[in-house]
């Protein structure tokens, strides 16, 4: 049985390198907009960087833990992450025993879910807290959600987590800014879905949903990120009946109950991704640990069009800047296995500093080009034409100070500081924490110039 422990809340000492770092159970700093990095470039990247687990893998597996009256631990967790505090913050106060420790390993335990509702306040902080409808519905037979709204990149709307749920026979009515979910009396039935467009989100919630479902479900043009099938393959650990995964067809057959699991979470592709870009940028040679090049396919071929070399090492990666000058290459986004959004600004980032030009189709989301008008500060030469934009690559960035507007933007400007004249100030960098751990550390540990601060006083005022 697991006590009912307070969420560690954690904190990394200020520059601290990965490997050494240290988790204190002390309040996290609360993140503030008067945040803001400092980089300076400093030549080459060389050393080790350590991969954290997938944050978008881990906040799934944290939803999952609610689906059983068992204890559930998961390795390799980002423990140290804003959303995966935030969302562990709501799995306790639904009545789940939470325990994040400092080796990253999770406890839980929800054998008293003592609430079916996910407060306004903190979905708002993130958005991932929509993945527990699936299983308090199927759990519990109710899920009382906020609408998450819109965010920086796009109004993410939830209606196929919602047309997957009523397809199983939930009752669904919106409620002063809430959503409700209510199963049928016997529970949720088995369904054959087809999502009109690919969903990472509305695949996982409607699958953990499935797994206790009366009969079979089929998911049809079911997205099918590597973080999907860490996801089934826990839930497999826990008794669920799944097969398909990583596939566009997911069948899952219902069964009674699920019984607890250990779990070793997969690598963060993303945040591999962010670091070979960031080489590609710097020059130099980095070792990625406990990472891999699998589910990378789609950022490598372009990387080494543009003369990066990546070799895998083991469990490890290795990038390396092998001399010759960047090439500009084109790349879209797109669902797994396509080029993965989430590395989209950063890709863009490298391309500025580009021989010749490259162009960017963003097809996901209708708003993530928030990085564009801040590069450009900085020196840098695009063009946004709707939901493209083409980089000429000049000779050099300038430093300056720009502002984050969402996770993935934040550590765009963090790349082209690296390599800009002078300083530059990245305001609003709280994003980050939501993302990358120790982010500072990590590039510090291979001699980077980064620092992180706090303005005395508000910008806005
Ligand atoms: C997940 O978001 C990730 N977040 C995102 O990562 C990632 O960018 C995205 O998948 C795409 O890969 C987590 O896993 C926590 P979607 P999700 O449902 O599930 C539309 C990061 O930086 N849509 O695949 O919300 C939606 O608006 C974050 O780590 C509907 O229209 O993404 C978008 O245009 C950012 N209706 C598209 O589908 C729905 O019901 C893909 O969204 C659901 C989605």
């Amino acid at each position: 049985m697991v006590s009912h422990s307070p969420v560690l809340k954690v904190a990394l000492k200020k520059n601290e390198t990965a490997e050494s770092v240290e988790l204190h159970p002390e309040t996290v700093m609360k993140p503030s907009n008067l945040d803001y990095m400092r980089v300076r470039a400093s030549g080459t990247l060389n050393g080790e960087i350590p991969i954290a687990g997938a944050k978008n893998a881990a906040l799934k597996h944290l939803c999952a833990t609610m689906l059983t009256g068992d204890v559930v631990q998961f390795n390799n967790l980002p423990v140290a992450l804003k959303d995966i505090q935030t969302l562990a913050a709501l799995l306790q106060e639904m009545g789940v025993r939470v325990s994040l420790n400092a080796n990253g390993s999770g406890i839980f335990q929800a054998d008293q879910i003592t609430s079916t509702t996910a407060p306004y306040d903190l979905v708002r902080k993130m958005r991932a807290s929509v993945l527990v409808m699936g299983p308090l519905l199927a759990r519990m037979g109710h899920a009382e959600v906020s609408l998450p709204g819109g965010c920086s990149i796009g109004t993410r709307p939830i209606d196929m987590h919602l047309d997957g749920f009523r397809a199983m026979g939930a009752e669904i009515e919106l409620h002063e800014g809430y959503v409700r979910a209510i199963a049928p009396k016997g529970g949720l039935m088995g369904a054959e879905i087809l999502f009109p467009k690919v969903s990472v989100g509305a695949t996982e919630n409607v699958m953990m949903a499935a797994t206790l479902a009366k009969g079979t479900t089929r998911l049809m043009n079911a997205a099918r990120e590597p973080e999907i099938s860490d996801q089934a393959e826990a839930l497999i650990k826990m008794g669920a009946k799944i097969s398909g995964h990583g596939t566009d067809t997911i069948t899952i057959e219902g069964v009674p109950h699920l019984s607890g699991c250990t779990h070793d979470v997969i690598a963060d592709r993303i945040e591999t991704g962010t670091f070979m870009v960031a080489v590609a940028l710097t020059g130099g040679t980095v070792k990625l640990k406990k990472t891999q090049t699998q589910f990378l396919t789609s950022l490598i071929g372009p990387l080494r069009k543009a003369n990066v070399t990546i070799e895998s090492d083991g469990d490890d990666v290795i990038i390396h800047r092998n001399g010759k000058p960047l090439r500009g290459t084109d790349i879209m986004t797109e669902p797994y296995p396509g080029f993965a959004t989430d590395l989209q600004a950063q890709f863009m980032t490298m391309l500025t500093m580009c021989e010749g030009a490259g162009m960017v189709t963003e097809t996901i989301f209708e708003n993530r080009f928030m990085h564009v008008p801040e590069l450009c500060r900085m020196g840098a030469n695009i063009t946004v034409q709707g939901n493209s934009a083409i980089i000429r690559g000049v000779k050099k960035l300038k430093g300056a100070e720009v502002m984050a507007t969402d996770l993935r933007a934040s550590v765009s400007l963090i790349l082209a500081g690296l390599v800009a004249e002078g300083e530059t100030i990245v305001n609003r960098i709280y994003h980050l924490d939501r993302g990358y751990e120790n982010l500072v550390g990590k590039l510090q540990a291979c001699g980077a110039d980064v620092t992180r601060g706090r303005h005395a006083d508000d910008l806005e005022a």
